[in-house]
């Protein structure tokens, strides 16, 4: 399988539990290397941008301010078939549904508040790392 680099957030509900060694832990463990990184407060037209796939779904305004509630960690993480990987170690959307020993499994809150983001596909990937980062801050 190729490299793959794809985009991460660690969630407000996560860094107000200090919650983002633990997760990142999890990722390196898991064989994906942490190339990119940062800490940010999203505004609001960052974060209705970023999910305005969503914008017609009846979760959408309380998405966007749960995702400005604190800071999120946006990081890229580079490995084997690494948007894949992300999303198997992430767990399913709702922790309920989550397999066991899955980042959402064992640290989120609810299908919201669920601790982690994950680029869906690596066309998205390559959307969303655009979106935070720029070329020169990615390295490997
Ligand atoms: P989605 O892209 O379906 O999930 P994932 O994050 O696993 O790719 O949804 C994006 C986010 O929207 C999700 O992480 C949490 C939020 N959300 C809700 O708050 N309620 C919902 O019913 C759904 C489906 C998602």
């Amino acid at each position: 399988m190729a490299t793959e680099r794809t985009l991460s957030i660690i969630k407000p509900d996560a860094t107000r539990r200090n919650l983002t060694g633990k997760i990142n832990a999890r990722f390196e463990e898991a064989g994906l290397r942490i190339v990119a990184q940062k800490r940010v407060q999203l505004t609001k037209a960052q974060a209705e941008q970023f999910y305005s796939v969503h914008s017609e779904r009846s979760f959408f305004n309380d998405l966007v301010a749960f995702m400005i509630s604190g800071p999120v960690v946006v990081q890229v993480l580079e490995g084997e078939g690494a948007v894949a990987r992300n999303r198997e170690i992430m767990g399913a959307t709702n922790p309920a549904n989550a397999a066991p020993g899955t980042i959402r499994a064992d640290f989120a809150e609810s299908v919201e508040a669920n601790s982690v983001h994950g680029s869906d596909s690596l066309e998205n990937a390559a959307i969303e790392i655009a979106y935070f980062f720029a070329g020169t801050e990615l390295v490997g």
